[in-house]
């Protein structure tokens, strides 16, 4: 959970507007403080090297991707081919060397960590593969914790983190701690603090990679409802049985992105 804590948005410069636009109140939908109807997820021209100068290490070249509300796409990519890189940037975990990225229509470039932690907050809602969950707190206070970060007062994060859990399947567990949950179940309960503060974007890198093949169906299936009921989503695999979930599928080959048509004739 380090990664979602305020304090771990990469620095930036400021910029006053979009500081206003972001410090609206925390428990109003995402959607609300954003453009309607433009897309989600807007890349131009995103370029990412790892070092500085002549170390410099290119990893991501020219990514130009729109999502836009409600889709749901699948990256597919080979191990090291970049994709949690560009996970990380779309998620504002990163930021990327050059190119443009709005997010609902907020240039995230423009923000300094604050005011990133607080729209990656209201904005985004992540899945990893190995769950995050901490463990020491239950399955609730888990669930609970992006509303502890967004203001949302206490007795609501309790009603809210219950309702959430049941959404998932997991009434029955939710005094659980993560040791007592299986594999399905612990992503469940990070699907649910995904969900929880009602994102415009679910973000998941591998949901299914720690799940055997049936508790990964089961997961795909929550994908599939929260997809019907208008979620928009980005979900990272390097399976082909889990990428064929998704409505459109985009390929990542060291670093540039390929429609399925162009990576045809691409060497893996
Ligand atoms: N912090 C970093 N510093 C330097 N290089 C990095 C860093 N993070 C990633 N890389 C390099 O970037 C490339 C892409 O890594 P990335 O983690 O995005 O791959 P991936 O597609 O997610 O792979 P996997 O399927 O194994 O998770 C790799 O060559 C990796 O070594
Ligand atoms: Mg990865």
């Amino acid at each position: 959970m380090e990664l979602l804590t305020p304090s771990s948005a990469p620095r930036h410069g400021r910029h006053a507007r979009v500081m206003e636009e972001v410090t609206q109140p925390v428990t109003a939908p995402a959607s609300q403080a954003s453009s309607d109807n433009c897309p989600v997820v807007s890349l131009r021209g995103i370029n990412k090297s790892y070092g500085e100068g002549a170390l410099a290490v290119p990893i991501l070249h020219d990514i130009d991707l729109q999502v836009e509300q409600g889709e749901y796409l699948a990256i597919m990519g080979p191990s090291g081919s970049g994709k949690s890189t560009l996970m990380n940037i779309v998620g504002c975990l990163d930021v990327a060397t050059s190119g443009t990225y709005l997010l609902s229509g907020t240039d995230v470039s423009q923000l300094d960590d604050e005011g990133l932690s607080r729209l990656r907050n209201r904005t985004i809602g992540f899945v990893f593969q190995n769950f995050n969950l901490l463990p020491r707190e239950t399955a609730q206070e888990n669930v609970a914790l992006p509303m502890l970060y967004g203001g949302v007062p206490r007795s609501e994060r309790i009603d809210r983190a219950r309702e959430a859990l049941e959404h998932v399947g997991l009434g029955d567990r939710v005094d659980f701690l993560p040791t007592q949950l299986s594999g399905g179940q612990k992503q469940r309960v990070a699907i649910a603090r995904a969900m929880v503060m009602k994102p415009s974007l679910l973000l998941a890198d591998e949901p299914t990679g720690a799940l055997d093949t049936a508790s990964g169906e089961q997961i795909m299936e929550l994908f599939q409802e929260l997809s019907d009921s208008g979620a928009t989503i980005v979900m990272i695999t390097h399976e082909r049985s889990i990428a064929d979930h998704a409505h459109r599928l985009v390929f990542i080959r060291d670093g540039r992105l390929y429609t399925s048509e162009e990576v045809e004739g691409v060497a893996e």
